[in-house]
């Protein structure tokens, strides 16, 4: 019996001793979490996750903590370049496509800091000699002037008069000015061949009634890398297409696809692009175009989406003159990729802007959009508009 209590109260006592080293212990995790749980930022994180080092060297040193830390800011590094990613236009990132041809979703991360400059797109303008002075020319004034190097007017005649006087890339493509299927997939033949031999980093078409606003094109395509399979533009229906399998076979299957209308503009990574070149290279396209008759934008898809299996990234930041274009809200004009104008017996059809011209001044709105963009311009209007002289 002594003996035992004895036990009982040295156990006791053992127990008491253990349990107060245990509550010592205990006391690092009831103080506040460290610092970088709570960053609230992503964009603030991706910063401090580059400098790394120096700021986990300030967490106490408790070894479980310093893990947890690293761990948090590796996942909120991760969901920040996602967050990067998906910023506008609710667009995906394009799935990567290994070496197996297997998707992958996501990017390498060194890859998303790259910085994108103008001089890396190589930006096509399908045109044509009737044109030239009331489209191309408005054009040149407005948005080919601040890129003129990167931009190539593809036309059907010569116009080096226009060329000297504006120092900007003009290419006869030597191809009909009918406005037919044969004519257009001739012009976008050479627009392709011209790009790979560019060696740019992305291809980008338009056609003579798109305004394109060059910094939002640089931050869409930045969300991208150009060595990832991206086709990037707006679909012009609603349903993908079907069109006769006249490639891969003899037509007696069909093959649904959804195409970029290019009459808003669309882009094509360079790894896509390259991907193309069985199809499209040294007037492969014109004959690609010819076995599914269908014209040239729908040709690319066919290319892209059937051919190659890599799926159309929907945008909505590109316009053609196919759609309303009033109805686009005026605080977001700006913020689109391609703006456009007019359309078929529709003279009406303009983005509604407000800025330093009428309407009468300025019918396509071009020319408004341009000195919102760029008011150091000097035939902008400086003073307000009924003042300027
Ligand atoms: C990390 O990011 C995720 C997603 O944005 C967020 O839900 C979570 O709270 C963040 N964690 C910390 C510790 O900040
Ligand atoms: C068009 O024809 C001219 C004259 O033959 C030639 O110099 C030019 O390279 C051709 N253009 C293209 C794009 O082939």
């Amino acid at each position: 019996m002594h003996i035992v209590s004895v036990g009982v109260s040295k156990f006791c006592f053992l127990f008491s001793l253990g349990f107060c080293g245990l509550l010592l212990l205990l006391i690092p995790s009831f103080q506040p979490p460290a610092r970088q749980v709570h960053l609230p930022q992503p964009r603030t994180q991706v910063r401090l996750a580059q400098k790394g080092q120096s700021h986990l060297a300030r967490v106490p040193v408790v070894s479980g903590h310093v893990r947890e830390t690293v761990s948090v800011t590796r996942i909120n590094r991760s969901s920040a370049v996602q967050t990067e990613l998906t910023r506008n236009d609710n667009h995906s990132p394009n799935p990567v496509t290994t070496a197996k041809g297997e998707t992958v979703g996501g990017l390498p991360e060194s890859k998303t800091l790259d910085v994108l400059e103008l001089k890396d797109i190589f930006i096509a303008v399908k045109t044509t000699k009737k044109y030239r002075k009331s489209r191309l020319e408005l054009l040149i004034q407005t948005w080919i002037s601040q890129a003129k190097e990167h931009t190539y007017i593809f036309t059907d005649g010569e116009d080096k008069e226009l060329q000297m006087k504006t120092r900007v890339n003009i290419i006869n493509t030597n191809c009909s000015a009918a406005h037919t299927r044969q004519a257009l997939c001739c012009k976008m033949s050479v627009e392709y061949d011209k790009f790979i031999e560019s060696q740019k980093k992305w291809f980008c078409h338009v056609d003579d009634d798109n305004y394109v606003i060059l910094p939002s094109l640089l931050q869409l395509l930045s969300s991208y890398h150009h060595s990832q399979d991206v086709y990037l533009g707006r679909p012009s229906l609603d349903h993908p297409i079907e069109a006769a399998e006249m490639v891969k076979s003899d037509g007696s299957v069909s093959v649904n696809f959804w195409f970029a209308t290019g009459g808003a503009g669309f882009c094509i990574s360079r790894g896509l692009a390259l991907k193309m070149s069985p199809w499209a290279s040294l007037g492969n396209f014109i004959s690609t175009a010819e076995k599914i008759r269908l014209p040239d934008d729908c040709t690319i898809g066919y290319i892209i989406e059937a051919l190659l299996e890599v799926t159309l990234t929907h945008t909505h930041l590109f316009h053609s003159h196919l759609e309303n274009l009033r109805k686009l809200p005026t605080d977001t004009v700006l913020q689109q990729v391609t703006l456009s104008y007019g359309g078929f017996e529709n003279t009406k059809n303009v983005v509604s802007i407000i800025g330093g011209f009428s309407l009468a001044e300025d019918p396509s709105r071009f020319k408004t959009v341009h000195c919102l963009l760029y008011v150091e311009t000097d035939w902008c209007p400086k003073l307000k508009p009924r003042h300027r002289a």
